[in-house]
């Protein structure tokens, strides 16, 4: 996400792996992938490399890929990853793995078809390629002014290269040419401000350049027990 940078980006990735639904997700992905012993998995996108680590504690052999120095050195620091610095709009690997990862990575790229294609020519043949990605449009919140969220969400958007990146990932995979796509669908659903503003930036004073108004009435609604916010996230698994 462009509003973060360095140390507020590492931040923010440990904040949001320690959620409850991006946890559901992460094991939902991995019982669906079914990883085996001495596979090839990349990670792409890996950022800390938290799914690396997932991934090498089955015995896989994981490559976590990243475009920033200070992840991949993170990444590197795990038992049984081998991190590499890179950029997955040129990344050419053809067959490499046998599993490719690839969550929340694609919403910030510039060309994702372009990304998903490098991806796809990267799994080998009877591999698996799984995304995940999070759904900003559908990002709704309740409990305040409609007129003021609208404003406030619709300003997030343009912070974000691809908001809408999460229902768009069937079709990608679909174009590049796999017949079977699996979609799960999550809606994260918080109630509670401080948990939604540790994951959601748009709910973060600290994070988003936002009228106080908005941050005043996101208070209030939750001093009322009126806050809600949902967020939809979507994984699609493709069978290469
Ligand atoms: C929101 S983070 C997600 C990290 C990790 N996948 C996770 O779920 O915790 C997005 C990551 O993608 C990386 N990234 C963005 N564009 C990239 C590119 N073109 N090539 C490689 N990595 C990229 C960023 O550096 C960042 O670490």
């Amino acid at each position: 996400m462009a509003v973060f940078h360095g140390q507020d980006m590492r931040d923010y990735l440990a904040r949001v792996s320690r959620h409850a639904m991006v946890k559901k997700i992460r094991d939902q992905g991995l019982d669906l992938l079914e990883v085996s012993r001495d596979e090839r998995v990349l990670d792409a996108g890996c950022g800390p490399g938290d799914m690396a680590a997932r991934f090498a504690a089955l015995g896989a052999h994981v490559t976590a890929l990243d475009s920033d120095p200070a992840m991949v050195e993170a990444a590197g620091e795990i038992p049984g990853v081998t991190a590499q610095r890179g950029d997955l709009a040129t990344f050419d690997s053809p067959a490499a793995f046998d599993v490719v990862w690839a969550e929340r990575v694609l919403q910030h790229v510039p060309d994702p078809d372009r990304v998903v294609g490098n991806l796809v020519r990267a799994t080998a043949p009877g591999g698996r390629i799984c995304l995940v990605d999070v759904d900003w449009s559908g990002l709704v919140v309740d409990g305040v002014d409609d007129e003021l969220a609208d404003r406030v969400l619709g300003v997030f958007r343009t912070l974000v290269p691809n908001p809408s990146m999460g229902r768009t990932l069937r079709r990608r995979l679909v174009r590049q040419g796999f017949r079977t796509v699996e979609v799960t669908a999550f809606l994260g659903v918080s109630t509670e401000l401080a948990d939604a503003a540790a994951v959601i930036p748009v709910l973060d004073e600290r994070l988003i350049p936002a009228p106080g108004a908005w941050f005043s009435a996101l208070r209030d609604a939750d001093e009322r027990g009126e806050f809600l916010m949902a967020l939809p996230v979507y994984l699609v698994l493709g069978a290469a």
